[in-house]
């Protein structure tokens, strides 16, 4: 028997507008809100957990995902990566080795989803602001589907993601200013040329791909849902679409609770942080930001109102770093455990000290950290 798509269309998360697939969409047309896809978990229920097929990448859950079944998946290979236990540190932790994606960061996963979806609606020059690693993710899959694919980075992104952007075939147009002077372009392009803007939250088609993560997490531990879940926080994407996909989860009940975020900053740019432990529930721009974790330099989140409501949702924490942490645990997590990050990837385990030191979380909690990008493109950082 054939069943019928999870996927039902997008909803306004301001307006509450509802908005039928098929149509190419980026934020609200009444009113310019985020727009979040509807996955309806009472199809899902219909699935067993025992009819997910082996498959090496994140499409092993694409009954999940916002696509139809004729589309045609644009892949690489990303996701299906490994849970590797952090026998080094102190306490139960696990690291999200994201670093094993074909880009080399957990991007790739948003811009699979986002380029197989774009390609079925038949869009076919995309533009976004990226810090650089998203950049990387959709030069690689527009490459592989034939779209046109414009980035606009601030000029002080790492050259690495420069260079493999182009080299991937993307036009790299370097900005001066932050990631918000990049996104200022990218709009102006969008709106002038009619690109398709696939930036973080303008467009509705990435959030769900990184939730594969939290899909991946459950499965890996045999169905159980770790205590807490560690994610560095620049536009929330991951945080936001894991939130979403461990909910769904407990709703079809392969799981019976959910986990509690927490939420990483770095001192320099903790626009979520500081909202979120003044108990505000929406985000004020930081000024002046100032770290070394280029991918967490995000001054104001789009979907701020969104990371908070999720963070509230899950009984989290957020707490900063320093960058001086970040360099000292970039410097442990490869000698101690091999593992070679970014710093924004970093963030998440220069926090722990502070989680067990400063009693936030209990030592015997299971733990999951996003290791989410891997330090071969910021080699000058290290
Ligand atoms: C390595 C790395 N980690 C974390 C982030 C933040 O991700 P998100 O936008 O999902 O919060 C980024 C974003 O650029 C990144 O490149
Ligand atoms: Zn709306």
């Amino acid at each position: 028997m054939r069943r019928e798509n999870a996927f039902q269309g997008l909803q306004c998360t301001e307006c509450h507008a509802i908005y039928r697939k098929g149509l190419i969409l980026q934020k609200c047309s009444k009113c310019s809100g985020l727009l979040d896809t509807i996955i309806n978990p009472e199809i899902l229920s219909e699935i067993s957990r025992d009819d997910l097929k082996p498959t090496p990448s994140m499409w092993k859950y694409r009954a999940f995902l916002p696509v139809d079944e004729k589309d045609k998946i644009v892949s690489a290979g990303e996701g299906a990566t490994p849970l590797r236990k952090l026998s080094s540190l102190e306490g139960n932790v696990w690291a999200k080795d994201e670093t094993k994606n074909p880009t080399g960061t957990f991007k790739d996963r948003g811009a699979s989803l986002a380029v197989t979806a774009l390609s079925a609606l038949g869009v076919e020059d995309i533009v976004l602001s990226s810090e650089g690693n998203a950049g990387c993710s959709f030069a690689l899959y527009s490459h592989i589907a034939d779209l046109s694919c414009q980035v606009f980075l601030p000029r002080q992104a790492n050259p690495a993601k420069v260079e493999l952007s182009q080299k991937l075939g993307a036009n790299v147009r370097p900005v001066d200013g932050t990631i918000a002077d990049a996104g200022r372009r990218a709009e102006a392009l969008s709106r002038g040329e009619g690109s398709y803007n696939a930036s973080t939250f303008v467009t509705p088609y990435r959030h769900d791909g990184k939730g594969t993560m939290a899909l991946e997490i459950c499965d890996q531990l045999g169905w159980r849902v770790p205590d807490y879940v560690v994610y560095p926080v620049g536009g929330g994407v991951g945080l936001v679409g894991m939130w979403k996909m461990f909910s769904i989860l407990e709703k079809i009940g392969w799981v019976d609770r959910r986990p509690s975020f927490i939420a990483v900053q770095p001192e320099g740019c903790a626009p979520i942080v500081k909202a979120y432990n003044s108990k505000r529930d929406d985000v004020d721009e930081w000024k002046n930001p100032e770290t070394i974790a280029f991918g967490l330099r995000i001054p104001k989140p789009l979907a701020g109102k969104w990371i908070l409501r999720c963070l509230r949702e899950s009984n989290g924490i957020a707490l900063t770093v320093t960058d001086e942490e970040i360099r000292k645990y970039m410097g442990q997590a490869l000698k101690y455990e091999g593992l070679l990050l970014e710093p924004s990837s970093a963030a998440t385990i220069a926090a722990l000290p502070h989680l067990y030191w400063e009693k936030m979380i209990d030592r015997s909690a299971e733990v999951v950290v996003i290791a989410t990008g891997s330090g071969i493109k910021t080699l000058e950082q290290f």
